[in-house]
């Protein structure tokens, strides 16, 4: 029997240059995906897969965070007064999602680093790691399909997605062997962001995973890899290379992800997910036709 998941660890110590200047004085989880913080669909998708209780891994400059998923009394009492029931519903939501908890990262050393932070909080228990990049439509369930493959196989389980050759520098990259399930690999072998024309496959690593608590044990001795940084796919490597641990596999994700780590990718989370909305995507739609149309 493998112990029940509670707990999800979101990174969320990134300074977000890659937005500047908007990140100047905000962290980067804040900004807006429609008209909800980009953190918030992960902590939505984190509950939703069952796990209430959510640490947050932060630094400097990451108070908003904290802010935004706790009490808002000026602005309850005024929405309250007002009558605003609809937007009060909206501000008290964020409140209650999750059991939040905070730690911060202190010297920015790496992923591998930000999770191993997390290891006083989660104690002996297998846990999910949620990145906050992706975005993963919640029509399109993939962490819990990924508790179900750890259930079954008591295995470390990451998220995979196959990308196009041009893509895979970007990523963490696994060599896979077939498994009897349609959506599972096992996981051979893994580089972190290979020199491209040099992956091992197109299969890359999106921002889930399911880890053991074997793993800090693991980073704990992971030396500095790619770019000077402890990487989390290192130490996935080390296990995935030790039959004691359970092995690591991979769940093929085939669903809807919206990337909002860049600025490009960032703009065509909002269009894709405002054109779904119903609130917007009626006006959305015909306006984007007009506007496409009309493009040189
Ligand atoms: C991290 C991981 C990488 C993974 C990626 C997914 O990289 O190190 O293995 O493929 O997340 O988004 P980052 O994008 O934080 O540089």
């Amino acid at each position: 029997m493998t112990t029940a998941l509670t707990k999800a660890v979101i990174p969320a110590a990134g300074l977000g240059t890659r937005f500047l200047p908007a990140t100047k004085a905000m962290p980067k989880e804040m900004l807006p995906v429609v008209d909800k913080p980009a953190i918030q669909y992960v902590v939505e998708e984190a509950v939703g897969a069952g796990l209430h209780d959510v640490l947050m891994i932060t630094g400097r400059n990451k108070a908003a965070l904290e802010n935004h998923f706790d009490r808002m009394y000026e602005l309850e009492q005024t929405l309250e007064a007002k009558g605003d029931r609809e937007k009060l519903r909206k501000v008290e939501y964020s409140t209650d999602l999750a059991d939040m908890h905070y730690v911060r990262q202190g010297d920015p050393l790496g992923l591998g680093h930000a999770v191993l932070r997390a290891k006083m909080h989660v104690g002996r228990e297998p846990f999910a790691v949620l990145l906050g990049d992706d975005i993963i439509d919640p029509r399109d369930p993939l962490l819990s399909r990924m508790t179900e493959v750890y259930e079954r196989r008591d295995a470390t389980v990451v998220a995979l997605l196959e990308v196009p050759a041009s893509q895979t520098h970007m990523y963490g990259v696994a060599t896979v062997e077939e498994t009897e399930d349609d959506d599972v690999v096992r996981i051979t072998g893994l580089v972190e962001k290979p020199p491209q024309g040099e992956a091992p496959s197109n299969y890359a690593i999106i921002g889930r995973y399911v880890l053991k608590p074997e793993i800090f044990e693991v980073l704990e001795h992971t030396a500095p890899g790619k770019g000077g940084e402890i990487q989390l796919t290192d130490a996935l490597l080390e296990l995935a290379n030790d039959e004691s641990s359970g092995g690591v596999y991979g769940v093929v994700f085939r669903g809807r992800r919206y990337d909002t780590g860049d600025r490009l990718d960032y703009i065509k989370a909002i269009v894709q997910l405002a054109v779904e909305r119903e609130d917007l995507g009626v006006d959305l739609r015909p306006w984007l036709r007009e506007f496409a149309a009309n493009l040189d």
